[in-house]
């Protein structure tokens, strides 16, 4: 693995996310999609929820809104300062913890681990594993992990392989390729920002492991987490199938 591939990860989310990524989701989307997260874990009131590299809390707050105790651990703080924002606006209490997922300060302390939106398969299968391991750790013994990742057939023969979108002043050109022998997904993202006669190019390139049904069961069982259910999106009635699924959510339980 080369260095590019093992730190992409702190410059897009630090100085790329926000601005040109995180901006394409409804409302709408998010509330179906906390709804799904506790219609799913069916927690008592007051259980203790961690939101694993919960970003800017859009999930996490409206959790703690319905009397889960929820913690959001994230590596960035400028998200984590946005999320406390969030929080004060909605006169809710969340903890945030600014930390590495591959090393969590916590043990047998949560129902329920949510790890939302392609949070997960950032690092080579080393520091993947690692994660997961860290998570089985933080959960009580019979605690659930929802772990919502990208449909790895789906996301390899269906999505487009270049896709331009327009953000305020900017272009934002993605090329994506597949390297079965590691199954990384790269994304090459090329950014153009038109500002008056002035015309400037950045480009980052991602790389995300992507996991089959089979590779993510054995991955969580080394950790002792076993999966009950896989999800194909955000609505409980649809259950996964690799084909069609643009998701793959998956339900695992510490045994
Ligand atoms: C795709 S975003 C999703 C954020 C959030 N779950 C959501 O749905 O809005 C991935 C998040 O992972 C965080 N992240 C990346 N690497 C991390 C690491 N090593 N440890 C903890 N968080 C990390 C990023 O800062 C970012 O907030």
């Amino acid at each position: 693995m080369n260095h590019k591939h093992s730190y992409w990860y702190k410059d897009f989310f630090t100085k790329f996310y926000l601005p040109y990524f995180s901006g394409r989701d409804t409302k709408e989307k998010i509330k179906r999609e906390v709804k799904f997260i506790s219609d799913t874990l069916t927690l008592p009131y007051g259980a203790h929820v961690l939101d694993l590299a919960c970003g800017t809390g859009r999930h996490a707050v409206k959790l703690a809104k319905q009397g889960f105790v929820v913690t959001g651990l994230d590596f960035n703080n400028e998200f984590l300062k946005l999320a406390r924002q969030a929080s004060k606006k909605n006169g809710v209490q969340l903890k945030l913890v600014q930390g590495d997922m591959r090393s969590l300060p916590f043990r047998n302390k949560f129902e329920s681990v949510i790890c939302m939106y392609t949070s997960f398969g950032y690092f080579n299968d080393n520091g993947n594993l690692q994660t997961l391991k860290s998570i089985s750790y933080s959960l009580k013994q019979s605690g659930y992990l929802l772990l919502d990742l990208p449909n790895k057939y789906w996301t390899t023969h269906k999505i487009a392989k270049k896709k331009i979108n327009t953000i305020g002043s900017a272009s934002v050109l993605e090329v994506r390729s597949f390297d079965k022998n590691r199954n990384l997904l790269k994304n090459k993202i090329i950014i153009l920002e038109r500002d008056r006669n002035k015309t400037r190019q950045v480009s980052i390139s991602t790389f995300l492991r992507l996991y089959d049904l089979k590779e993510i069961q054995g991955e969580l069982k080394k950790v002792n987490l076993r999966i009950i259910k896989v999800f194909g999106d955000y609505n409980l009635k649809n259950i996964f199938h690799s084909k069609t699924s643009l998701r793959m959510i998956i339900l695992a339980k510490k045994e």
